[in-house]
C-alpha cells in the first residue's frame, strides 16, 4: 500500500511517499482504509522533533532518539473499516469510523485496536471534516471539560481561538454555558461564529492591562503564561496551558497547596469514550470542524509546509481515493468524493447541546 514514510527527523522534506506492506490485524484489532487524515501542529512537532519545554527529552524518549519511532507518520484519521478482527464488537465492515493518535495515518491502510481511541464517525460529516475533529476537540474537552470542570455562566478566555485546538476550545466551553471571549489576530467573524460573544485582538488589544477578569484562560499559545495572565483571572480562575513546561509543573503544585487562581498543565489523550462524546457533540450541532485546505496524499509535503507556512484558516488535511472500500451501509447524506485543494466545507452550526459527564 502507499504510505508516507518518516525515516527522519526535519523539514517537510523528509516525508516521503513509498510502498510498504499492508498491515496485517490482531483478533482484537480492525482495518482501516484511510480516506482522510489531519495534519495538525501535533503532527508538525512529531516530524521536526519540536517537543516543547521539558518534554524535549521525554519526547524523544517516547518517540526516537535519532529517527522517528513510527516509520509512517500521521495520527489523526477518518476512513471505513474493511476488515475486523474476531475478538472485536460494536464495529462492521463498512462503518464510517474516525479516531486519534493512532501512528500510521498518512497510509492507505492502518490498523487500530478497538479498545484505541477509535469510534463512528458523526453522522452528516465528510471522511475529511472527521479527521479534523479529534486533534482540537479532544484537546478542548479534556482541559476545559474535564481538568477546569467549566460551568455554565462562567466568563472563558481563549487566547489562540483561530488556532487547531482554539476553534475547537470555543465551541466546547460555549457548549458548556460559558460566556467565550476570543483572543485571534485573524479570523475574527469565525471565531464569533464559533461561540465568541467578544473578540480581541491581540496586536491592538493587552487583555492583560483591560482590568476586565475571566473564571478560565484557555491557552493554546507557544509557552507558559501563568505569571503574565495571572492578574486576569478570578480569585477561583484556572489557567489551562497545552505548554508543559517545569516552571508551570511547578507553578501547578503551589497553586494547588496556596489557593487562588491555579495553573493547570497537562497532555489531552484521547480514548473511545471521548471520540463519542465528540461524535455526539457535533450530532446535537454543537461542534464543527473547519477544514481549509486539503492535499492528495502524495501531496504531504506540501500539506506540511502550508500548515507552517501559510497560516490556513481552519485545518489542512488529505484525502485519499476511496477506490475499493466497501458500500457505505446505513447514513445517508454523506460526502467521499475528495474535493478541489482549497474548498472550504460547510457544516452544522454551533449550539448549546448537554452532554456532560
Ligand atoms: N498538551 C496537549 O495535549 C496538546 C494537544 C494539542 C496541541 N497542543 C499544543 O497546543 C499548541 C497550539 O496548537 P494549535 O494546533 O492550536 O496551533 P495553531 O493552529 O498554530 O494555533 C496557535 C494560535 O496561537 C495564536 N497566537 C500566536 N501568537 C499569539 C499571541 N502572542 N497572542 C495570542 N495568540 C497568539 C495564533 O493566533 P493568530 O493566528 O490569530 O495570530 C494561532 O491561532 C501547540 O503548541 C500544540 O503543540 C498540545
Amino acid at each position: 500500500m502507499k504510505a508516507i514514510i518518516n525515516s527522519q527527523y526535519g523539514s517537510p522534506e523528509v516525508l516521503s511517499l513509498g510502498e510498504v506492506p499492508r498491515p496485517t490485524i490482531k483478533p482484537n484489532q480492525i482495518l482501516v482504509q484511510v480516506l482522510a487524515a489531519d495534519v495538525t501542529e501535533g503532527d508538525r512537532r512529531l516530524r521536526a522533533a519540536d517537543f516543547p519545554g521539558f518534554t524535549a527529552v521525554f519526547g524523544r524518549l517516547m518517540f526516537g532518539m535519532f529517527r522517528p519511532r513510527h516509520s509512517v507518520g500521521g495520527t489523526n484519521f477518518a476512513g471505513r473499516v474493511v476488515e475486523v478482527g474476531a475478538e472485536v464488537t460494536g464495529f462492521a465492515v463498512g462503518d464510517d469510523v474516525f479516531g486519534g493518535v493512532a501512528h500510521g495515518a498518512y497510509a492507505e491502510y492502518l490498523a487500530v485496536s478497538a479498545k484505541e481511541a477509535i469510534a463512528k464517525m458523526p453522522a452528516g460529516t465528510t471522511h475529511a471534516e472527521a479527521a479534523a475533529l479529534p486533534y482540537g476537540a479532544v484537546t478542548a474537552l479534556v482541559f476545559l471539560r474535564d481538568m477546569a470542570k467549566v460551568q455554565a455562566g462562567e466568563r472563558v478566555l481563549v487566547v489562540g481561538a483561530s488556532g487547531g485546538v482554539g476553534r475547537m476550545a470555543v465551541q466546547v466551553a460555549k457548549h458548556l454555558g460559558a460566556q467565550v471571549t476570543g483572543v485571534a489576530s485573524r479570523d475574527h467573524d469565525l471565531v464569533r461564529s464559533l461561540g465568541a460573544s467578544e473578540i480581541i485582538d491581540y496586536t491592538q488589544e493587552d487583555f492583560t492591562k483591560s482590568g476586565k477578569r475571566w473564571d478560565v484562560i484557555f491557552d493554546a499559545t507557544e509557552g507558559d503564561h501563568f505569571r503574565s495572565f495571572r492578574a486576569a483571572l478570578t480569585s477561583t480562575g484556572r489557567y489551562l496551558t497545552l505548554y508543559m513546561t517545569v516552571r508551570v509543573l511547578f507553578e501547578m503544585a503551589m497553586t494547588t497547596m496556596r489557593g487562588g487562581p491555579r495553573a493547570i498543565a497537562g497532555v489531552a489523550m484521547g480514548n473511545a469514550d471521548k471520540l463519542n462524546d465528540v461524535r455526539m457533540l457535533v450530532e446535537q450541532g454543537a461542534l464543527r470542524s473547519v477544514v481549509a485546505e486539503r492535499f492528495s496524499l502524495e501531496q504531504i509535503g506540501r500539506a506540511h509546509a502550508a500548515l507552517e507556512q501559510s497560516r490556513p484558516r481552519g485545518s489542512v488535511v488529505v484525502e485519499m481515493s476511496e477506490a475499493g472500500a466497501p458500500a457505505h451501509h446505513g447514513r445517508a447524506g454523506i460526502e467521499h468524493a475528495p474535493q478541489a485543494r482549497g474548498a472550504a466545507v460547510p457544516n452544522c452550526s454551533a449550539s448549546v447541546g448537554a452532554l456532560r459527564p
